[in-house]
């Protein structure tokens, strides 16, 4: 049988993500080279190391991922590259996007850019998932926020995003104050399983549109609780954090979905790992009678599997790009 395989690169922000995907989505092999010990004095991303820092460890991310997928750099044996064009850190993506060109010429095979919002989009139909359309996504990560009303493959609505910090930034920032690691979105999760999630009532903020998001607001009410309260447990302020930004990102989930006529929901984004908001998604579904669609948590942060994946649609559907491909850091949906 032909597999038909795609690899994909990811480096728009801070991992060197690679992944190959067959004809059927099924993921032959994943491979993440994370930043997080070079950024993690910092507290933010560098730009300038993380481009370094892409191009110092890219290709042996490339043979480990070939290796474990049972090919090789020699024979190639891959019908497509796929790689990361935008949005993103522009120095970073020129890496992943140099190295896919190089690829593409001397491998003799087809070069397509992906956007990145569409790479956690399709990962939704990685290991064979089905999406039915109308679907409602809740893209949430460390720098998008926002509900896409998929209306097929390609066609999108932008029902609502963050007006301000993605959810995942704000689960960063309030880790940091708390003297948590970095993403804090997981140290957050972790602190939260011993904390009473009813313990502070943190505000919801108010927005003009009903499906945007802001979470400015609540990070900073965190920031100040924690503040005026230093004898506060930080379990409870965890989990009482935590279950506000699930309560605010499944209810506007719910209603754009319901109020739109998606037939179903489906969640992306490295913030779409966390349990609780997985949990809570699925229940919400249930009620509605809407079927939700979670990847594998590995599918939802960051990786190279979800980029290879749309490159197949955009692919079939568009043909391939030539080598004037270009990054487009602030490049939209
Ligand atoms: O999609 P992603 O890997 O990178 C971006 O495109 O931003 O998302 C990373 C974000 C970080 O802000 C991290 O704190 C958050 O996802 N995150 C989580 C969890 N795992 C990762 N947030 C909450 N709970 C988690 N389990
Ligand atoms: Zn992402």
């Amino acid at each position: 049988m032909v597999k038909n395989l795609i690899l994909g690169i990811e480096t728009s922000c801070d991992d060197t993500a690679l992944g190959v995907v067959d004809s059927g989505g099924i993921v032959l092999s994943s491979v993440i080279a994370s930043q997080i010990d070079i950024h993690s004095n910092f507290g933010g991303v560098v730009p300038e190391l993380a481009s370094r820092a892409h191009e110092a460890v890219i290709i042996e991310v490339l043979e480990r991922v070939l290796k474990e997928a049972g090919l090789n750099a020699q024979s190639c044996g891959l019908d497509a590259i796929a790689v990361t064009k935008g949005p993103g850190l522009a120095g970073s993506l020129m890496v992943g996007v140099a190295v896919a060109k190089a690829l593409s010429l001397g491998w003799r095979i087809p070069l397509i850019g992906v956007n990145h919002l569409e790479g956690h989009i399709f990962a939704l139909s990685l290991e064979g998932r089905l999406m039915h359309f109308p679907m409602a996504v809740l893209v949430v990560s460390g720098g998008h926020t926002m509900i896409v009303r998929v209306n097929s493959l390609g066609s999108y609505e932008i029902l609502g995003e963050t007006l301000d910090d993605a959810a995942g930034e704000a689960f960063d920032k309030v880790a940091r104050f708390m003297g948590l690691g970095f993403p804090g979105g997981p140290e957050i999760e972790k602190v939260a399983t011993n904390g009473d999630p009813s313990a502070i009532r943190f505000p919801i903020a108010k927005v003009d549109r009903r499906f945007d998001f802001s979470f400015s607001g609540p990070k900073t009410a965190v920031v100040n609780y924690l503040r005026s309260n230093p004898g506060v447990s930080v379990e409870d302020v965890a989990a009482s954090f935590q279950a506000s930004i699930v309560e605010t990102l499944v209810a506007k989930t719910m209603d754009a979905a319901i109020s739109t006529n998606c037939v179903s929901i489906g969640l992306s984004g490295g913030v779409g790992a966390n349990s609780l908001l997985r949990e809570r998604l699925l229940a919400a579904g249930s009620v509605a009678g809407l079927e939700v669609v979670l990847p594998a948590k590995v599918n939802c942060t960051d990786n190279g599997a979800m980029i290879a994946q749309a490159g197949r649609f955009r692919l079939e559907t568009f043909g391939a790009d030539d080598y004037g491909l270009d990054v487009e850091a602030s490049l939209r949906l």
